[in-house]
């Protein structure tokens, strides 16, 4: 049910404009570039903020690509005009995150069963607790098989990520969160799992690690845009068998 009306402030699509399922990059030009090179037909559909959205198919099956910026606030406002005002019903993260366990290396695939943090976005739900987030079992599923297909068993991870307000932090205390099971760090799952919970949608993160803050392993910015490509086959070839 669509609550808000198109054109939101931050995306000027046509009402229809989106398919039912969202890959969502951080980086405007990763959804660029996933567009040009994994879907068919791509049609450009916003551009509000230089923030690129397409949809195109995918083996014959409407898919959408749009970024989400950096950070919790930023997937916050994409995700929940999309699956307000677009009809949007499952939104898959597909981004970079720093590993926390020094057996995971960099091009490893995480996907996310849960999303802790050190943000408040929680906050504003008013509610007098904490509240888990979580993706959607049924589209995890979904992902496990589709591991299996593309043979991506030895290079994939599920657990929980950390999902931090800050990168540059006056007190280091990311790798504390390996204690509570973590396995990688990055800045959005855990706003966009609440903003499923709250609409009655789906929702995944399935990430590629692009450093390790233990072994200081690390990816260039040009090797990161290049190399995450088994994320994005794993998140494609699950997506086309979502409802
Ligand atoms: N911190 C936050 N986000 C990240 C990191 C990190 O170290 N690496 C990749 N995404």
């Amino acid at each position: 049910m669509s609550t808000l009306p198109t054109p939101t402030p931050h995306i000027n699509a046509p009402k229809d404009g989106f398919a039912k399922t969202v890959l969502m990059p951080g980086d405007p030009k990763r959804a660029k570039h996933i567009a040009e090179t994994y879907l068919t037909n791509p049609v450009l559909i916003n551009d509000v903020r230089g923030v690129q959205g397409y949809t195109g198919e995918y083996k014959g099956k409407k898919v959408s690509v749009m970024a989400s910026g950096m950070g919790i606030p930023s997937i916050g406002i994409y995700s929940y005009e999309l699956y307000h005002a677009y009809g949007v019903e499952n939104i898959i993260r597909v981004g970079t995150a720093g590993a926390l366990l020094p057996d995971i290396k960099v091009r490893d695939i995480i996907v996310a069963t849960g999303a802790c943090t050190d943000s408040n976005y929680s906050c504003h739900y008013g509610l007098k607790g904490t509240i888990s987030a979580v993706p959607s079992f049924e589209l995890l599923k979904k992902v496990d098989l589709a591991v299996q297909k593309l043979g991506f068993q030895d290079k994939t991870r599920f657990g929980q990520l950390f999902s931090t307000d800050t990168f540059y932090k006056d007190i280091p205390d990311t790798l504390d969160w390996a204690k509570m099971g973590c396995l990688a760090v990055e800045m959005e799952a855990y706003g966009l799992f609440l903003n499923a919970a709250r609409a009655g949608k789906r929702a995944l993160a399935i990430c590629s690690i692009s450093d390790n803050l233990i072994s200081h392993e690390e990816l260039s910015a040009e090797e990161r845009s290049k190399t995450v490509n088994d994320m994005l086959l794993l998140a494609l070839e699950s997506a086309i068998s979502f409802d």
